[in-house]
């Protein structure tokens, strides 16, 4: 068996507050293989590193993150100590030590991301593999595909493991990275029969990363990547 990559949700999620520099910081301590993350654009169109669409769960503010500025988010603050970052602090941070697993979910995040991955590739001499864009919003891959071919997909999904792989197909992405309850062992090998990585989420139990991993996967998506 190939060795199996360990992503870290939201960075080590289990460790630190989710989608924070610490938490991405623990990951790259804990030796993660790659980051996991989530973005929504800012009202100014900055890229933000925030799964929710707005900033009441993990902040002491309330309101949509697409309703405020830059200057607005970054005031806001994470457990009383951190901000919220953006997409470039991130990267920087990073700096090609693991690859960044970049999920979309605002709208508009596509073509911000497409050309902040460009920018690295083309002025900071990035590899294509650093990344890997993945979305439930398939139409949002449609677009990244369409802007730019070079960058690795993931199609995300938490329902139907055969639509993913006819979607898959079509856009000629790199791996299906389906709700680990979707997978056994038969539609893993139909997923890799067809050539593309298997990238299951979210699995924290070491019984349930003990069993995925019988299914011959690529990599494993966990708040805490140092159980894989
Ligand atoms: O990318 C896999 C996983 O992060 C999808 O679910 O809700 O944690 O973004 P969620
Ligand atoms: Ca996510």
């Amino acid at each position: 068996m190939s060795e199996i990559l360990k992503i870290a949700h939201r960075g080590a999620r289990g460790y630190e507050p989710e989608n924070t520099l610490k938490a991405f910081q623990k990951a790259l301590d804990l030796h993660a293989d790659g980051i996991e993350l989530d973005v929504h654009l800012s009202s100014d169109s900055h890229i933000i590193v925030i799964h929710d669409e707005t900033i009441d769960r993990t902040t002491n503010g309330k309101g949509f993150v697409n309703t405020l500025s830059l200057q607005q988010l970054k005031a806001l603050r994470i457990e009383n100590e951190l901000q919220i970052p953006t997409l470039t602090e991130v990267f920087d941070l990073v700096n090609q030590q693991c690859f960044i697993n970049i999920e979309l979910k605002g709208q508009g995040t596509a073509n911000a991301v497409a050309a902040l991955i460009e920018l690295y590739v083309s002025e900071k001499n990035w590899n294509y593999n650093s990344f890997l864009v993945s979305s439930f919003e398939w139409d949002f891959l449609q677009q990244i595909v369409l802007l730019n071919p070079k960058i690795p997909i993931g199609v995300l999904t938490e329902t139907d493991i055969d639509s993913a792989i006819t979607f898959a197909k079509s856009i000629k992405a790199k791996a299906i990275h389906p709700d680990f309850n979707l997978l056994n062992k038969e539609n893993a090998i139909q997923i890799q029969e067809k050539g593309f990585h298997i990238f299951p989420w979210t699995i924290n139990e070491k019984e349930d990363i003990a069993k995925i991993k019988t299914y011959n996967v690529n990599g494993i998506i966990s708040d805490f990547p140092d159980r894989i």
